[in-house]
């Protein structure tokens, strides 16, 4: 059994992936901001989930975690940088320093926490990244920050996965829409996201548990020979 590092496990995707590690018998090292999520977390965590509370737009607050996390869990086994935001939607010629924390949260974060984990890695490793459709087959007009920073992380995932021969995997997954507070946010509400999704290819977006599936399969070494790749994760819904 491994000992797994997730980001963004308050809510959604990265809440319903931690969930289904505990279930496989893992260890979690749950990132997130909303303490009284994480305090209901670790109660269904079978004791084997950790909440560590983390903004991840503060660096320090980043190596502090990693700090207080040496000693008990010196090996880590697996990372989901799930976390993310999207800021708030403006033209591209009207984009302006208050979208930085997109890039923060979205790609330095990873960044950082893949270069503070490292050295702990186990061998076999496996990272995934929580990129998106959009910034890889999808562009609109009012997200730039988040489709750039969705981008780079792409660039990131295959760039280290170059670096390290194997030894390690680092994937990413793109998926299209999710049924969580991220989307109904960007959508103006659930009841303009569940309308949106009429026109999707199934009808129905995926829920968390459908996305957790395929990042627990990565994470694990069933996916061995699967390294340096963006895996689109979207029912058909880029096919129209
Ligand atoms: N939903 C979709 O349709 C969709 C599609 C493609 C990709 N994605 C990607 O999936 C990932 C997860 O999103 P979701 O859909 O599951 O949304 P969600 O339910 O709203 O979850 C977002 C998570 O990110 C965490 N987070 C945001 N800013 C943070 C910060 N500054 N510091 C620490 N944690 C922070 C939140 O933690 P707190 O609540 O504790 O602050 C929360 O756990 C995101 O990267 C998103 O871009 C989502």
């Amino acid at each position: 059994m491994g000992t797994y590092i997730i980001t963004g496990a308050t809510s959604g995707i990265g809440e319903a992936t931690a969930l289904q590690l505990i279930r496989e018998g893992h260890t979690v090292l749950a990132i997130g901001r909303n303490e009284d999520k994480g305090s209901s977390l670790e109660s269904n965590g079978e004791g084997r989930l950790y909440f560590f509370p983390v903004d991840l737009t503060d660096s320090s607050a980043i190596d502090a975690f990693f700090e207080e996390t040496q000693e008990d869990f010196p090996e880590i086994d697996g990372i989901f940088n799930n976390a993310g935001t999207f800021g708030k939607p403006v033209a591209p010629e009207r984009v302006s320093d208050q979208q930085k924390e997109v890039f923060q949260v979205n790609y330095h974060a990873p960044e950082r926490i893949i270069q503070l984990a490292t050295k702990r890695f186990s061998k076999g490793a496996s990272i995934v990244n929580n990129s998106a459709i959009v910034g890889h087959v999808k562009f609109p007009a009012m997200l730039l920050p988040y489709a750039s920073s969705k981008s780079a992380l792409l660039t990131l995932t295959k760039t280290y996965a170059a670096r390290f021969h194997g030894k390690y995997r680092f994937n990413a997954i793109c998926p299209g829409p999710v049924d969580t507070a991220l989307s109904h946010a960007l959508y103006g509400g659930k009841d303009k996201f569940d309308l949106a999704m009429k026109h999707h290819l199934r009808g129905e977006p995926a829920q968390p548990s459908e996305i957790a599936e395929v990042v627990c399969f990565l994470l694990s070494n069933k996916a061995s020979y699967i390294n340096g790749q963006a895996l689109i994760v979207d029912g058909g819904y880029t096919l129209t």
